[in-house]
């Protein structure tokens, strides 16, 4: 009974030998060990047995059980081994590059604006999106009847709390802080109720105030047409065409040359020649009061443009949503 016990581990392991894959390491496992396997036979059959021979052969046989079900492991593993020694690096394929990441054209936008403006002596200045309806609309001269703060615009959080529908909020917030001369740029997300091919409800702009003694509308004029030359190009001329804001007074709006069609009109400026990309002014007094600036020692000027419209113009895109979609193959072009 031991001798064909010990025959049949032999035999196995004689096999197992020459096995050279996974699948027939796998064929013998069963064959010897399987439900229906050599060995498994071989136990069922030990009640046959006379009883002075079963436990030595039930001892045997679960021994060789044991010692099969390890060789094949083994056997498993080792070609496991040898097929991850195979997967050697072939020197000879290109290189895999990791792919670069980039700027969302927005924040391009911004940083462009910000970085001329920095260059002419201007500091960076931020303030938040969710503010008080003192700094957005009161500080600024918005009385309460003022249309701007009509609710079709104005996301309101409480009473007075309102997501900040322009980046003018954060001029009252440094004039609080900081005695003149003032020179700071702020740019920022700002928000409105508003949806269509031109306007979504959150969009970026960039704030600029300048108060400092004997500030005049000509210091306005020459900061900024040197804004639009280095934005775009010199070939760009400004058009400064009254307006009205509360916050200032006088107000202009700028438009620029047409960047499409230099000026013979297209379907981008609406056949005008001219597109309006800011507005600006000198600021009001009633704002100083507010920042409890000396009116009679300080003058100062004040604009606002949004970044998406700046960022339409240089990159020619109609549709203001695509900045938002985070379609990656629009993206990918800046
Ligand atoms: N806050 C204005 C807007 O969102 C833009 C603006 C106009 C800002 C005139 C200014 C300014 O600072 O002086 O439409």
């Amino acid at each position: 009974m031991e001798n064909k016990i010990e025959h049949i581990k032999n035999e196995a392991v004689k096999e197992l030998a020459t096995a050279s894959d996974k699948e027939s390491i796998k064929a013998l496992s069963v064959r010897y060990l399987g439900r229906k396997g050599v060995i498994t036979q071989f136990l069922r059959n030990i009640p046959g047995l006379p009883p002075e021979e079963r436990p030595v052969a039930g001892k045997k046989a679960n021994e060789a059980k044991k010692f099969l079900d390890a060789a094949f492991n083994e056997a498993l593993k080792e070609l496991e081994r040898a097929s991850a020694a195979d997967d050697r690096i072939d020197v000879s394929l290109p290189g895999r590059t990791p792919s670069r990441g980039f700027l969302h054209p927005i924040t391009e936008i911004t940083r462009q604006i910000c970085d001329i403006f920095t260059r002419l002596g201007f500091d960076i200045a931020e303030g938040p999106e969710v503010e008080k309806d003192y700094y957005n609309f009161e500080a600024l001269n918005i009385p309460k009847n003022h249309p701007a703060r009509d609710m079709q615009d104005t996301f309101y959080v409480s009473e007075d709390i309102v997501l900040r529908t322009h980046t003018s909020p954060i001029q009252v917030r440094v004039m609080e802080k900081q005695e003149p001369p003032v020179r700071v740029i702020a740019p920022g997300k700002v928000y409105r109720c508003d949806s269509d091919l031109t306007h979504t409800p959150m969009f970026h702009q960039v704030e600029g105030l300048l108060v400092d003694e004997n500030i005049s509308f000509g210091d306005l004029k020459g900061m900024l047409t040197t804004f639009v030359h280095q934005m775009f190009d010199t070939r760009t001329s400004l058009r400064f065409r009254p307006s009205f804001f509360p916050f200032t007074e006088p107000s202009a709006e700028v438009d620029i040359l047409c960047v499409m069609c230099r000026g013979k009109g297209c379907r981008v400026c609406s056949q005008t020649g001219w597109l309006e990309v800011l507005g600006s002014g000198m600021v009001h007094p009633a704002v100083f009061e507010y920042a409890k600036y000396d009116t009679a020692r300080y003058t100062g000027f004040a604009f606002g443009m949004g970044v998406e419209r700046i960022a339409m113009l240089k990159y020619g895109i109609d549709d203001i949503r695509k900045f938002f979609e985070n379609d990656f193959r629009f993206l990918r072009q800046f």
